[in-house]
C-alpha cells in the first residue's frame, strides 16, 4: 500500500494521464494554482454540479436557483466587508523571500509534531494560534512562530518579517479608457450575487420565509499559498445556498443544514468515518457560528464545505450601502398571536467547493488493485465512482472489427446515447479496452460478439467486480438506467 503522499501524487498523475485535469496553459509551463478540466474531468465535474443542483433545488420546494454575474458593483464588496476584511495574515521569510499564510505555517508545524507522536503539544500550538488569530494579535503570532523556532522549508531559517494582512481579491478595470475606468473585483464568493438579488427572487417568486437561493459559479482568490493541486486554487467554483430565516431561529436551522449537508455527502457512498465536522473558533467577519465538513483526503482531513450562520450581516449592510430596503414582511403569527411583521432575514449558508468535491470524489474512487495469479503478474487502476457521477456510463465494444459486429454495436450505441453518456471503441484487445474504461470509472461495458447475431444478447461486464454475464440487448437501458438516477 502506497503511503498517503504517494497516493496523492498517483491521483494527480492519473488525472492528467486520463484526461481529467491539466495544468492551465501548460505549453507555457502552466499558471500557478490554475487548472483546466479535460474531456472526462469536465463530465465528472458537470455530473457533480447536476447532482448538487438537483438535490438542492428540485428536491427542496422552497429553494430556487439563480445565476448571477461574476462582475458586481464595487460597493458590493465594501458592504460585504471583503474590501476591509478579506485578508489573511502573512509572514515572509527574509532569507528565501517566500511568503506564508501564518495559519498554514503553524498548522504544518502542528502536523510535524503530531507525526512525531507529540499530539498534546500539537493541539496546544493550534489552540494558541486560534486564540491569537481570533484576537488579530499579529505581534503574538510572530512571537509564537519565533518562540517555536518554526523554520522556512526553503531557507531552513527562522528569520521572519512582521505579520501583515494581504487582501485576497483580484481587481480589474471596467471601462475602455483608463482614466474613466472604475476598479472592480472578481467575486471572491458567489454568495453576494444571491444577497443582492434577495428581493428580486423573493418578490418575483413569491417566496415565503424560510426559503433558499442556490447558485453555482466561479470565484477568484489571490491565494498566497496555493498548492496541493486543485485543493487550493486561484480560480475555482463554488456551489452555495443562502437560506433566509426569521431572526432568532438561526440555531435550529444551522443544526438542520449541518445534518442535511452531511446526509448529502453520505449519499455519495463515502463512508461516515471519512468525514468529520470542525467547529470554527475564529469566525469570519459575517458569522455567529460556523463549521466545516472535512473529508479525509490522502493528505489528511481537510475542509470541503462550510456551513455558516451569517446573521443579517450581509442584507443589513447592503441595505445601508444601497439605501434600498432589504426587508421582508412576514404576516405569519408569533406565539402571542401577533404578525412577525417587517424584518431583515437571518441567513444560514451552505458553501461547498466544486473542485474540492471533485478531488474528494476522485480520491475516494481511486483504487489500485493487484490481480496477480500464480501464473501471471497483473494489476489495474480503477475509479470506483458512483455510477451517477461517472463521466461515461456505458462502453460499447464489438469483439472484433468485422463480421457486422461494429454495425450492431453502433446501433446499440445510437439507441442508448440520448439517455446516458456512452463510449464506443473497437481498437485493441478487449482486456485493454476494459482497463481503459476502469481507469475513467465507466461502470458498465458491453461486448458484442457472434452470439449477439444469433440470440440478441451481449456480455455485460461490471467495473467493480469485473464479473461478466450474458444479458439481452433489450435489458441494457434498464440495467444502466437503474444505477444512474
Ligand atoms: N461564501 C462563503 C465562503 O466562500 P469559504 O469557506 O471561504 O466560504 C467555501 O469557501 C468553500 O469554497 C470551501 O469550503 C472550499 O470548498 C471552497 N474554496 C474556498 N477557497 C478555495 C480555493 N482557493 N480553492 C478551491 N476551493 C476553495
Amino acid at each position: 500500500m502506497a503511503n498517503d503522499n504517494n497516493r496523492f501524487q498517483a491521483i494527480i498523475s492519473h488525472c492528467k494521464e486520463y484526461g481529467f485535469i491539466f495544468p492551465s496553459s501548460e505549453i507555457y509551463d502552466g499558471l500557478s494554482a490554475v487548472y483546466d478540466y479535460g474531456q472526462w474531468g469536465s463530465e465528472l465535474k458537470k455530473n457533480i454540479k447536476d447532482y448538487w443542483w438537483k438535490s438542492m433545488t428540485q428536491l427542496h420546494e422552497n429553494i430556487v436557483g439563480i445565476d448571477a454575474a461574476i462582475f458586481m458593483h464595487p460597493t458590493t464588496w465594501k458592504a460585504s466587508g471583503h474590501v476591509d476584511n478579506f485578508s489573511d495574515p502573512m509572514i515572509d521569510n527574509k532569507d528565501s523571500k517566500k511568503r506564508y499564510r501564518v495559519d498554514h505555517l503553524i498548522e504544518a508545524e502542528a502536523d510535524r509534531l503530531e507525526n512525531e507522536g507529540k499530539k498534546n503539544e500539537a493541539d496546544a500550538l493550534l489552540t494558541e494560534m486560534d486564540k491569537l488569530l481570533a484576537a488579530s494579535d499579529f505581534d503574538g503570532l510572530k512571537k509564537l512562530i519565533e518562540d517555536r523556532k518554526i523554520k522556512c522549508s526553503i531557507s531552513g531559517t527562522s528569520n521572519w518579517t512582521d505579520v501583515r494582512q494581504f487582501n485576497l481579491m483580484f481587481s480589474t478595470q471596467l471601462g475602455s479608457v483608463t482614466d474613466e475606468a472604475s476598479e472592480i473585483y472578481l467575486r471572491p464568493e458567489t454568495a453576494q450575487g444571491i444577497f443582492v438579488n434577495f428581493l428580486n427572487v423573493q418578490k418575483t417568486g413569491r417566496m415565503k420565509i424560510p426559503f433558499g437561493i442556490a447558485q453555482i459559479g466561479k470565484a477568484f482568490r489571490n491565494e498566497i499559498v496555493a498548492r496541493q493541486f486543485i485543493f487550493r486554487m486561484r480560480e475555482f467554483e463554488q456551489m452555495e445556498m443562502q437560506f433566509f430565516i426569521r431572526p432568532g431561529s438561526q440555531k435550529e436551522w444551522y443544526e438542520h443544514w449541518k445534518k442535511e449537508r452531511m446526509d448529502w455527502h453520505l449519499s455519495l457512498g463515502i463512508p461516515a468515518e471519512k468525514y468529520r465536522f470542525h467547529d470554527h473558533v475564529k469566525l469570519a467577519h459575517y458569522a455567529d457560528a460556523a463549521c466545516d465538513i472535512e473529508y479525509e483526503f490522502p493528505i489528511g482531513f481537510k475542509e470541503v464545505e462550510g456551513i455558516h450562520s451569517r446573521t443579517d450581516f450581509d442584507l443589513r449592510n447592503h441595505q445601508e450601502y444601497s439605501k434600498k430596503k432589504m426587508q421582508y414582511f412576514d404576516n405569519d403569527l408569533d406565539a402571542n398571536g401577533k404578525p412577525y411583521g417587517n424584518y431583515i432575514p437571518y441567513v444560514i449558508e451552505t458553501s461547498i467547493g466544486l473542485d474540492r468535491t471533485f478531488l474528494m470524489v476522485i480520491s475516494e474512487a481511486y483504487t489500485e488493485e493487484d490481480l496477480s495469479t500464480a501464473d501471471k503478474q497483473d494489476s489495474r487502476v480503477v475509479l470506483k465512482l458512483p455510477a451517477k457521477l461517472a463521466p461515461v456510463k456505458l462502453a460499447v465494444f464489438p469483439l472484433i472489427k468485422r463480421d457486422g459486429l461494429p454495425e450492431i454495436a453502433k446501433q446499440i450505441m445510437d439507441d442508448c446515447k440520448s439517455q446516458f453518456r456512452c463510449f464506443y471503441e473497437e481498437k485493441d484487445a478487449i482486456g485493454k479496452r476494459y482497463r481503459r474504461m476502469d481507469a475513467i470509472g465507466t461502470p458498465f461495458c458491453i461486448t458484442i460478439d457472434h452470439q449477439t447475431k444469433e440470440d440478441n444478447t451481449v456480455t455485460i461486464r461490471y467495473r467493480d467486480t469485473m464479473q461478466q454475464e450474458r444479458i439481452s440487448v433489450t435489458a441494457i437501458k434498464e440495467i444502466v438506467g437503474s444505477h444512474i438516477v
